[in-house]
């Protein structure tokens, strides 16, 4: 078997994982200001040129050039961050995403290219522009952004729940998945909040507007805050959508991932309530503190169900087809048989540091197997988890790892890298001590052997479905 090794790169104290979702969030967050941002423009847009709103027109100049310079400049920056970052920890994941949907990719580029062509001439032009010419350009706009969220919703959605993909392999079944339209409806309407609440922010440092200009201009921009009632629904549809194993996680099967939702939850539902009652109902004014915090609640709820939805993917990456180590459930096998890292070329950091060969042995297919996940004595961290374990225990429930937690992959390596990992645990557990002997006990490694057939090679998540199959077969 010819495993396509990558050179993953580490970050610190800090999970693999987590520097993605760092950035992802951020990604979002900005993204989705853009997209919502077109929209209100184009709503402000008509505004002015039906006279309904007398200083919507000269809002909408400094409203797009927050957008121009938040969205453009740390929209660019961050996406151009998240392939840089893939690449260098989940070269496989982003690499089968590119091998199943360059054509979506494509498409949605030129949705992007056009987004960046109509922003920029409106930035440039639009305040010389009549209001149809004007309107013209935001709606062109609007209708980028927006598609460029409806073509890597598909992606992204796949990611989750790739419905019929598994078997057929067809582009549209994984586009048009289980989590398509929800994610897509959700993600829509997350974007006006986000619009709105930023454009309290912009209304409240233009200077040039008086006091009832600003209510006025704020009074139009609430609107865009309504189809936040939708949300319970859309978001009882997308958990409706996705596997159960998932949904249980979010759902008090992990705490890390109910902390998270409840928090996305909690977050949404105090700007609904100030929306519902203090915006809309009783049309209070809105001062720049309070859109501020407003703002970074949005901000809070984006991240706690980014963080949510990534966790939730737990072992996959690419559910029932990449782990998140991006080790494939039919390689397992054949790793357990010949080593995991037999075969990986690239040398780990500090080798010199470790006392012998076997604790190299041990570092490398942490790198390899865990390394997405858990760092060693950080975030996650391995001595923190296991280290107070017996030394039996933990070869045991390393060995059957998919069933000490479903959200971990099988342990796809032999007993003998399994022991070299139980020890670099022990190492460095007791601070790296100097002296270190060899762990080479035959007894050991036949035990260790026995665990992992017990445990098998199909993660928890493909057992229960196999199972099923045979159910109703
Ligand atoms: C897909 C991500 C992922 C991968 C890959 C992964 N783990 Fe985990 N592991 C987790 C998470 C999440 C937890 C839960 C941590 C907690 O409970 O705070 C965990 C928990 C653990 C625990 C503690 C279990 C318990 O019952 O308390 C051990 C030990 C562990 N992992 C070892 C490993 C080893 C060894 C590897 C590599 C062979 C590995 N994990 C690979 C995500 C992963």
């Amino acid at each position: 078997m010819d495993f396509p090794y990558y050179p993953v790169n580490d970050f610190g104290p800090v999970i693999k994982g987590m520097v993605i979702g760092g950035l992802g969030i951020v990604h979002v967050f900005v993204a989705q200001f853009a997209i919502g941002g077109g929209l209100l423009m184009c709503y402000f847009q008509w505004l002015a040129q039906s006279g309904r709103c007398e200083p919507a027109r000269r809002f909408l100049d400094g409203y797009f050039k927050a957008i121009v310079l938040i969205s453009f400049v740390i929209g660019a920056l961050t996406g151009v961050g998240m392939w840089l970052i893939t690449i260098q920890t989940s070269a496989r994941t982003i690499g089968l995403m590119v091998d199943a949907f360059h054509w979506i990719w494509l498409i949605e580029w030129t949705f992007f290219v056009l987004e960046i062509i109509t922003g920029y001439a409106f930035y440039r032009y639009g305040p010389r522009l009549d209001d149809r010419a004007r309107m013209t350009l935001l709606v062109l706009y609007s209708i980028a952004a927006w598609f460029s969220l409806f073509w890597v919703n598909g992606i992204l959605s796949w990611q989750l729940t790739p419905g019929e993909w598994t078997a057929t392999k067809n582009l549209w079944d994984g586009f048009f998945n289980p989590s398509f339209w929800p994610s897509l409806l959700f993600r829509t309407v997350t974007s006006m909040t986000t619009a709105a609440l930023a454009a309290c922010v912009v209304i409240n440092t233009m200077t040039a507007h008086d006091r009832h200009q600003r209510v006025t201009l704020i009074h139009r921009a609430s609107h865009f805050l309504v189809p936040m009632a939708a949300m319970p629904l859309l978001g009882i549809w997308y958990f409706a959508a996705i596997p159960p194993d998932s949904r249980s996680w979010a759902l008090g099967g992990s705490a890390a991932m109910t902390l998270f939702l409840g928090l996305a939850i909690g977050a949404s539902l105090l700007i609904g309530l100030y929306a519902f009652v203090g915006l809309l109902g009783k049309k209070l004014y809105i001062n720049a503190a309070t859109a501020a915090l407003l703002c970074a609640l949005a901000l809070a709820a984006t991240a706690g169900g980014e963080f949510v939805r990534e966790g939730v993917r737990k072992p996959y990456t690419i559910r029932e087809a990449l782990f998140s180590n991006s080790i494939t459930e039919s390689e397992v096998a054949e790793l357990r048989r010949i080593g995991s890292v037999t075969n990986d070329p690239f040398p780990i950091r500090d080798a010199g540091s470790y006392r012998s060969d076997q604790l190299r042995l041990g570092a490398k297919v942490f790198r390899f197997q865990c390394g997405v996940c858990h760092t060693i004595n950080g975030v996650n961290g391995l001595v923190h988890l296991a280290g107070s374990w017996r030394t039996d225990q933990k070869r045991m429930n390393i060995a059957k790892l998919q069933h000490t937690k479903a959200f971990m992959p099988p342990f796809a390596g032999s007993a003998e890298e399994l022991e070299a990992l139980v020890q670099l645990i022990e190492w460095e557990t007791e601070k790296r001590p100097p002296r270190w002997p060899d762990s080479v006990d035959p007894g050991v490694t036949a035990q260790i052997q026995q665990w992992l057939d017990e445990a098998g090679t199909a993660s928890v998540t493909a057992q229960s479905r196999l199972a099923s199959q045979r159910g109703s077969d």
